[in-house]
């Protein structure tokens, strides 16, 4: 059947007590929104739209760039009403997903249950069972289990307070019935709102099956609506990705002291210390080590790598057997070949490093072309940029730069050359010939210190 789906996010998110949209904040470093419209478009929907309403002038721009479709509920009377604002995108398809923009960890399996549970024509809901229901729509069922309707809290009798099922908001309906019934919705009701939950009792008197699938584990289903609760959401996805990560062979030094902002993918038998970053799209290999307080985001790294501690690697590609820091800032376009070697407070970017080049210490490698078996000295600058055009430096194989060398491109190091230590190299150095700039040392006699005036 064909699948509309419609996300809920005008609401106000006054607890937040934010400048910002309550559904742009961030969870695992995507906006809460955009966990729900990932997991949306993995059904695959005809429709997809947003209801947007508070926050607009930041949701609208985020959601063109996502190429999401939006409505606006300019006015926030209730869920119903905001479902009335995106008839259009319910009209498209034979059954419509109600989702809710602040509910961003729902398993995509979990909404397949959903709709796989309702028969055709009929209503599904994902409940959950809580110990402590307050300020929940109650799921209240008849003495043979069927649902009679959603009572909010606010119109709730004690009786119905005791229900410990819930309303998950998160709804399948189907689409015509739906469009036909939702101008019958009143907000005669303690909140003055146009309840999306009162479709239910409508459905019950219509003789529509209706179904639910009950969720375990809360946090599914669980909204945002406080910074405490959007922390214990962060901590609760983190640990389930650390979590799927053990279970795939990895070790961590701490599993609650790692995060994973993205796409990640770890070898077995891979160790990874405290407080170490993944973000974006990143592949480690087998037999890796990561350091403490590591930063990896959109990187590949081969197979027995050791990256030492406070590193970080931005889109950059890295070997097997490859050694990285302490303290080495790799940026985008970096590319370590086998066995190569980076270390401290070395920076390097759009380079090329060949099979165990090595470069240890203080330098920054920028625009280069590195072959294999390179030795660069400590404190050597590749001066890649002229005030207006950045120049490649190429170093051949088995080249020996010296320290303090400034290599100022566009500039050849050629095979087994040999720079002298402090040379600043303006033309190209030749195959296996030592190449320096001399300049002379002198003592000056007679010299004396400045000294400290009283
Ligand atoms: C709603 C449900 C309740 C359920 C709970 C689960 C209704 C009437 N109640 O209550 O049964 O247990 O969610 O969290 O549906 N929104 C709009 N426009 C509006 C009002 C809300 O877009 O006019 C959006 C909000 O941004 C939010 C969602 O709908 O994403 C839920 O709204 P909220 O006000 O939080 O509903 P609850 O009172 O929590
Ligand atoms: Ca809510």
């Amino acid at each position: 059947m064909s699948l509309s789906i419609v996300i809920l996010a005008a609401g106000k998110g006054t607890r937040m007590k934010s400048a910002q949209a309550k559904v742009m904040h961030g969870l695992a470093g995507r906006p809460l929104l955009q966990h729900v419209i990932d997991t949306a478009k993995q059904l695959q929907p005809t429709q997809l739209v947003v209801v947007a309403g508070n926050g607009a002038v930041q949701v609208l721009p985020f959601l063109e760039g996502n190429q999401v479709d939006a409505v606006m509920q300019t006015e926030q009377l209730g869920t119903g009403h905001a479902v009335m604002q995106a008839k259009d995108a319910i009209a498209a398809s034979e059954q419509v997903l109600v989702l809710y923009g602040d509910v961003p960890l729902t398993q995509v399996v979990t909404l397949e249950a959903l709709i796989d549970c309702v028969a055709e024509g009929g209503v599904g809901i994902l409940t959950t069972k809580l110990d402590d229901p307050t300020g929940y729509g109650r799921i209240v069922r008849d003495f043979d289990g069927r649902i009679r309707c959603i009572t909010e809290q606010k119109d709730a009798n004690p009786e119905i307070l005791l229900i410990d099922e819930v309303n998950s908001g998160i709804m399948l309906l189907p689409s015509q019935w739906l469009l036909a019934s939702l101008d019958m919705l009143g907000n005669n009701n303690a909140q003055g709102e146009y309840y999306l939950t009162d479709m239910i009792a409508l459905a019950v008197a219509d003789g529509l099956a209706i179904d639910t699938v009950c969720v375990d584990d809360e946090t599914e289903v669980a909204g945002v609506n406080n910074r405490s609760q959007l922390a214990a959401l962060e901590r609760h996805h983190q640990l389930a990705q650390a979590e799927a990560l053990m279970t795939a062979g990895v070790t961590f030094a701490d599993p609650a002291r790692v995060d994973v902002r993205g796409d990640v993918t770890i070898g077995n038998d891979s160790f990874v210390d405290v407080n170490v970053i993944f973000e974006g799209t990143v592949s480690v290999g087998s037999n890796v080590e990561i350091g403490a307080n590591c930063i990896l985001k959109n990187c590949e790294i081969g197979e027995g790598s050791v990256i030492l501690p406070n590193s970080m690697i931005d889109s950059s590609v890295i070997g097997a057997n490859a050694n990285i820091g302490p303290f080495a800032r790799l940026r985008p376009g970096t590319a370590l070949a086998d066995k190569a070697k980076i270390g401290n407070f070395v920076e390097t970017k759009n380079a090329n490093i060949g099979l165990g080049s090595k470069v240890n210490h203080l330098s920054y490698i920028g625009d280069t072309d590195m072959g294999a078996g390179v030795n660069i000295g400590a404190g050597t600058i590749t001066c890649n940029y002229d005030g207006a055009n950045k120049h490649r430096t190429v170093i051949g194989d088995n080249a020996f730069v010296g320290s303090d060398t400034q290599l100022v491109a566009p500039v050849t190091v050629g095979e087994g050359a040999t720079i002298g230590a402090g040379t600043t190299l303006r033309k190209d150095a030749g195959d296996g010939q030592l190449t320096l700039t001399k300049s002379r040392q002198i003592t000056v006699e007679g010299w004396v210190r400045p000294q400290k005036t009283k």
